[in-house]
């Protein structure tokens, strides 16, 4: 039987989330944590797909165009975890409409297959800045403005990144925390402009970081970013404890990742991302390096 498979990367924000969706740039990072998902004609045995599921497979259909999306079945594995920051549903739209093209016989450029995976990410969450599908469908390390048209590049980092992600032992909704906080800011734009434009020249001034290895002050950039996402009302208390504790546990700096309300934070460590790894896993934190 014909079938169609696709992959997308995980990913974590370093800097910039929230401020992307309003007009500022942003760095993010793929894990090498993905999703694979494969798609072929639904047999008498399978089950159609739940209705979240089944919404993003039209959604998918609709974006790669040709295909039916009505009679298939999709099989999905990975090893990302759901619905905690670390881009799960953008690495599910990328991978379905890898799968959906190549079930057709067709291939696309990053750039297209980000694209159309973003009108995937529409269902989950509203208004995507396109951060998350342009960091699941090319990898690596990005400088990303979501424009129009959204623009990204390849950051070079001037040494590894020594990286760990921890989860904060809750789940978050991308689409609650974002549209509460474009409430607040557009009930109070003076008050939010000057704390997005704030994101943003860290997000310039930690790109100069990376690129020369300065990791002390990537540190202070990035536990000044969890601050401001902190001010701006998406952090929790068990993501503020979790940074603390990073921090305690002697890491650079530290910050939630992605659209907070719950979810993940990452921490620089300051040589091996490995002992940073192990002394969080002793104050009780699920880690693992980056
Ligand atoms: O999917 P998450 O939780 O990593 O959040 C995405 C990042 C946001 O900036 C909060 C939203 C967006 O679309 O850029």
């Amino acid at each position: 039987m014909r079938e169609g498979r696709g992959a997308g990367n995980g990913k974590v924000i370093l800097l910039g989330e929230h401020a992307v969706v309003h007009g500022q740039p942003a760095i993010a990072t793929s894990l090498l944590r993905e999703v694979r998902v494969t798609v072929r004609e639904r047999g008498a045995a399978d089950r159609p797909p739940p209705p979240e599921l089944r919404a993003a497979l039209d959604a998918a259909a609709g974006a790669v165009g040709g295909v039916d999306g009505s009679s298939l079945h999709v099989g999905i594995e990975g090893d990302l975890p759901i619905a905690v920051g670390l881009g799960s549903s953008a690495a599910l739209a990328v991978a379905l409409v890898r799968a959906l093209l190549a079930l057709d016989g067709r291939s696309g450029s990053t750039v297209e297959i980000a694209r159309r995976a973003n009108e995937v990410e529409k269902v989950f969450h509203g208004t995507p800045s396109g951060i998350d599908t342009a960091t699941a469908a090319s990898g690596g390390l990005l400088w990303f403005e979501a424009g129009p048209p959204p623009h990204w590049e390849a950051v070079r980092p001037g040494a590894p990144l020594a990286l760990v992600v921890a989860l904060s032992g809750t789940r978050h909704h991308t689409g609650r925390a974002v549209g509460g906080l474009r409430t607040r800011a557009e009930a109070s734009p003076q008050v939010y402009s000057p704390i997005f434009r704030a994101i943003g020249e860290l997000v310039r001034s930690g790109r100069d970081a990376i690129e020369s290895a300065s990791w002390p002050l990537l540190g202070e950039i990035l536990s000044m970013n969890h601050e401001l996402l902190r001010a701006s009302g998406v952090s929790t208390p068990e993501l503020d404890r979790l940074v603390e504790d990073a921090r305690a546990a002697g890491a650079l700096g530290a910050k939630l990742t992605g659209a907070g309300g719950g979810g993940a934070a990452i921490a620089l460590a300051e040589k091996a991302p490995d002992d940073l790894v192990e002394r969080l896993r002793a104050r009780g934190w699920e880690a693992f390096v980056a």
